[in-house]
């Protein structure tokens, strides 16, 4: 058996094209026309490229014979091949996506005498879109000094659920002490799903506000071009009243960090409040 396995690895390197990557896209957007590529190598033994066909499940959707130079679009499942773009190594298709799953395959054959072929296979399902624009709720109408927010940005039901993304201030916020997983809801009838993903802020481990700092959630569909939803929002937050600004420079330097610096600074902070407190005293 082995040895037949590889006799046959053998029979299939020397004696066809051989596929070296079919692109189909997992998810596709209803809006566009999907690209499917599928690219093949020819071994210097090999024959000539007889032909590169594409089916959806079963069906062949499209032909091209390369000695003939011809391309034929086959029309019988309704979905139509809207473009395409064949040469000896590379075989790229446009199609109108159809609503559900389907199966794509390539297939590549190679001239006679063996007319060997060499095929792949990849799913393409149709993504539904959210409907809506992400929505952020519980923004404090404004943060005291020291004090912490929890908000929470909700993305629309799709297909498949919205990866979440937080930055605050135009950055990427990773921690897991300041943003959870993003969470995806059961399916609905139509197995679309809806995700949040909680972001936890301390205003002030953010160097830069001036009054507020911008948040902002986005909801990415993984489709080709990535489909992005996002909502902005400002968190204001109040001013320290008895620091100096020598103090919030240097304490910013410091900031930019990890919960326990936080904690650590403001503990320095309250025990610099209070020794400024004592010196008038002592100095009476
Ligand atoms: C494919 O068939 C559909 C109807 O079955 C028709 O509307 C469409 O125009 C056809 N497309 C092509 C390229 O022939
Ligand atoms: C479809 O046609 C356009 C020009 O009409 C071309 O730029 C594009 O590359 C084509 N796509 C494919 C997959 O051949
Ligand atoms: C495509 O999806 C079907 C059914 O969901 C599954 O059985 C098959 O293995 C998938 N094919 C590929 C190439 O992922
Ligand atoms: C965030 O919003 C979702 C959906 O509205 C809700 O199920 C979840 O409990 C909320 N989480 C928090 C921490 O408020």
């Amino acid at each position: 058996m082995v040895v037949l396995f590889f006799i046959s690895m053998f029979v299939a390197r020397t004696m066809c094209h051989t596929i070296t990557q079919l692109d189909v896209p997992r998810w596709a957007d209803p809006r566009i026309d999907a690209e499917l590529r599928c690219q093949y190598m020819r071994q210097p033994d090999d024959p000539a490229l007889h032909s590169v066909k594409w089916y959806r499940g079963k069906h062949e959707i499209f032909r091209y014979t390369f000695q003939e130079f011809e391309t034929r679009s086959f029309n019988s499942t309704g979905v139509s091949v809207i473009n395409s773009s064949c040469d000896p190594l590379l075989c790229a298709i446009m199609v109108r996506p159809e609503p559900g799953t389907a199966s794509y395959t390539c297939e590549v054959s190679s001239e006679g005498p063996r007319f060997a072929v060499d095929r792949r296979s990849a799913n393409m399902t149709l993504a539904v879109l959210p409907e809506y624009e992400p929505l952020i709720t519980g923004l404090p109408t404004i943060v005291q000094a020291g004090e912490q927010a929890f908000v929470n940005c909700t993305s629309d039901y799709s297909l498949p659920p919205a990866r979440i993304d937080w930055f605050v201030d135009g950055e990427i916020q990773e921690d897991p002490i300041i943003t959870g997983n993003t969470h995806v809801s059961g399916a609905d009838g139509d197995g679309l799903q809806a995700s949040w993903r909680t972001l936890h802020v301390y205003p002030d481990d953010y160097s830069t506000h001036r009054g507020f700092l911008s948040l902002e959630c986005r909801a990415t569909l993984p489709t080709r071009p990535p489909n992005i939803r996002s909502m902005a929002v400002r968190l204001f937050v109040a001013s320290r009243p008895h620091i100096s600004s020598y103090m919030l420079s240097k304490n910013s330097a410091v900031s930019r960090s990890t919960v326990h610096q936080l904690h650590s600074c403001l503990s320095i902070w309250t025990m610099l409040l209070l020794v400024t407190r004592e010196v008038p005293l002592l100095v009476k």
